[in-house]
């Protein structure tokens, strides 16, 4: 049985069994929920989605036309996965070898945000509000709030959670220029402080 509360599915798409979706989840045209998904309040599953068995999706994600979001992946809140962006779960995948108990998982934290036409490489971790570019490949774990691009990604700075570039000072302080907040730079790590 499927739990669905108050939701919005379009007649194109299909949920599966065992699914848990939240209140205020719209999914469009064509996507595919397969079996024992939890999806959580307020999400946004776009055009052609497919969202395979076990996926965890948190509060408000929004998931962009053409994503599929392979059983091993976890989503947290507010998470933001842009159109035609590609997850992965088989490290050295062969058709004649059955890897179905070797999938990798890849967590992506709070807030994260993942550009169009990305390609995360299984098995790693996308923190905190991290932002990964458009058409960036992602073969390492991405600490909190950190930019990166190109293909392998590599860091290019860091980011505030209004995704603006942050440009720390000789105090290690730096402003949002949109909400304000103030973050600290410390052993490499960025920690919001305001
Ligand atoms: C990565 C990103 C956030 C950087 O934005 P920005 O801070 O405004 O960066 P700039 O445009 O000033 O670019 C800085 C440099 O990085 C390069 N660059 C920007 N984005 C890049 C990307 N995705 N991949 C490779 N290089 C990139 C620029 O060419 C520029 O290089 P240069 O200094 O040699 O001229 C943005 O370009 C991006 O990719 N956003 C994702 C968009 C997206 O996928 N949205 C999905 C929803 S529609």
């Amino acid at each position: 049985m499927t739990t669905l509360e108050i939701i919005s599915v379009h007649p194109t798409a299909v949920v599966d069994d065992g699914c848990s979706i939240g209140n205020g989840t719209r999914i469009w045209h064509f996507s595919h929920i397969m079996s024992d998904c939890v999806i959580g309040e307020n999400c946004s599953i776009g055009q052609n989605v497919v969202v395979s068995p076990g996926v965890v999706l948190g509060r408000n994600v929004k998931v962009q036309n053409n994503v599929s979001i392979y059983t091993g992946v976890v989503c947290d809140d507010d998470v933001f996965l842009g159109p035609s962006m590609v997850f992965t779960n088989v490290i050295n995948p062969r058709s004649a070898v059955v890897r179905k108990d070797q999938f990798r998982a890849t967590y992506v934290g709070r807030g994260a945000s993942i550009g169009a036409n990305a390609t995360i490489v299984c098995g790693n971790e996308i923190g905190p509000y991290a932002m990964i570019g458009a058409g960036a490949v992602v073969t390492k774990s991405v600490p909190a709030y950190a930019l990166v691009i190109g293909n392998p990604a590599r860091f290019a700075g860091w980011v505030s959670e209004y995704g603006h570039r942050l440009h720390f000072d000789a105090d290690h302080r730096a402003i949002c220029p949109e909400s304000g907040q103030e973050y600290r730079l410390e052993n490499d790590r960025v920690i919001r402080v305001h």
